[in-house]
């Protein structure tokens, strides 16, 4: 089947049948020069062209904005999640129409879900049985999960420094995990080295321009669960880009489908630590960061595989970037927890902390969505910062009153 691509950073167009990552011309200039101190080249976006035609308003049919045919969705239900309103949130903030994506509630337990269904697909389409990835943690253990659902081998090359669960989730699926001895940086060359000498479907997010289009189901659902209207504002936390421009295509796409007329606020919210699109927008122009330092350890990039893509989106006009610091991502994992009942990864609470770092900037009227991205039961050290195991009771009534009354302040139980 053939599938059109057009080049994100020369605008080049490619028809092909075969599996495809990059733009060859732009590959064969990043071969010829230094790309070190530059984002990578030759991106691969998949143009589309709606199939169905709608009026404005319409219902969105997620699965045909898909460049391939999802055939077996029941086994792997990815997306679908729920849009919630917290009242608490909304009450604290003053935001009307405030709403959290919650893709935690994904089968692996992050949005990534959305990017490894269209590959698994991608390698029923062209009779492959193998899946090579680079991951921070949660797209490898969405790969390792959906792997499992289709009867996929993956090879999975992370930082041996990611969160454990995220690992042991991994293996339990069955795949073929490498810890690597280096950063997510050095893991998604060797994950390239790899599948160029040994074959398979590379899935590296943003290399693999299918995972922009799985990603971007998020906003198709979103607009189908708002009523048929586009959000104004829209917080995604980010680290390579893919998530952000994901999102920022989907939107795009139901542009192009006729049913909105114009594209939301899309924000990018990075660390302070890990910022090089951030950096990158203020500055005008694409700087990478020599090393990152963050929890949010999901969004630690130097070089941000879909940069290009994202500031593309940012410098026409979608969007803007905010930066959060260390002690903002910790209060926004814990608000999320205590005033919404959803327990998020730090990375995931990046998007939260962007909300309230900008809240000045924003109209209290506005619909405000942000994308709460990976669960946070993956990274229970974490989540150990914030709160203190007390020490156990004698199993009476006294001792409880006891504890209650030392550990948390409660008075007046008696006893
Ligand atoms: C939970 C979570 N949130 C956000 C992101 C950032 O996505 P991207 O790297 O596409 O910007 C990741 C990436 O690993 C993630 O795991």
């Amino acid at each position: 089947m053939k599938i059109r691509y057009s080049c994100v950073t020369c605008g080049r167009t490619l028809d092909v049948d075969e599996v495809v990552y990059e733009c060859p011309h732009c590959a064969h200039e990043a071969a010829a020069h230094d790309a070190a101190s530059e984002f990578p080249r030759g991106c691969l976006s998949v143009p589309f062209m709606p199939a169905n035609a709608y009026r404005k308003g319409d219902k969105a049919e997620v699965l045909s904005f898909l460049p391939l045919p999802v055939t077996r969705w029941p086994s792997f239900p990815a997306g679908d999640t729920p849009l919630v309103q917290p009242a608490r949130l909304r009450r604290k903030t003053g935001f009307r129409e405030l709403w959290l994506k919650n893709d935690t509630l994904n089968m692996s337990g992050s949005l990534k879900d959305r990017a490894s269904l269209l590959v698994a697909e991608q390698a029923l389409a062209h009779g492959e049985t193998r899946v090579v990835l680079a991951s921070t943690g949660n797209a490898g253990a969405s790969m390792a999960c959906v792997g499992a659902a289709y009867g996929l081998e993956v090879i999975l090359f992370v930082p041996a420094a990611a969160p454990r669960a995220k690992l042991l989730q991994s293996l339990l699926f069955g795949a073929r995990v490498v810890p690597v001895q280096g950063t997510y940086d050095d893991a998604f060359g060797l994950s390239i080295a790899f599948t160029r000498t040994f074959g398979g479907i590379n899935r590296n997010t943003a290399f693999n321009p299918f995972t922009v289009e799985g990603k971007k189901t998020v906003s198709l659902e979103i607009y189908n669960q708002l009523g048929g209207r586009a959000p104004d504002v829209v917080y995604v936390p980010t680290g390579d880009g893919v998530i952000f421009s994901g999102a920022c295509k989907g939107f795009a796409d139901l542009m192009a489908a006729g049913l909105i007329d114009s594209m939301p606020l899309m924000v990018v919210v990075q660390a302070e630590g890990s910022n090089a699109i951030a950096l990158s927008w203020r500055k005008g122009h694409e700087t990478v960061i020599p090393r990152t330092s963050t929890i949010a350890d999901s969004l630690s990039v130097c070089r941000p595989a879909a940069g290009t893509m994202a500031l593309g989106f940012l410098r026409r006009g979608a969007g803007r970037a905010v930066e959060v610091t260390e002690a903002e991502i910790r209060d926004a994992q814990a608000d999320l927890a205590r005033e919404a009942g959803l327990f998020v990864e730090p990375s995931s609470a990046v998007g939260w902390a962007g909300v309230l770092k900008d809240r000045a900037q924003v109209d209290p009227g506005a619909r405000i969505v942000v994308l709460l991205t990976g669960t946070g039961f993956k990274d229970t050290a974490a989540a150990e910062k914030l709160v203190s195991m007390p020490a156990s009771c004698a199993p009476d009534l006294q001792s409880a009153v006891q504890l209650l009354s030392d550990i948390y302040g409660i008075r007046g139980l008696g006893a």
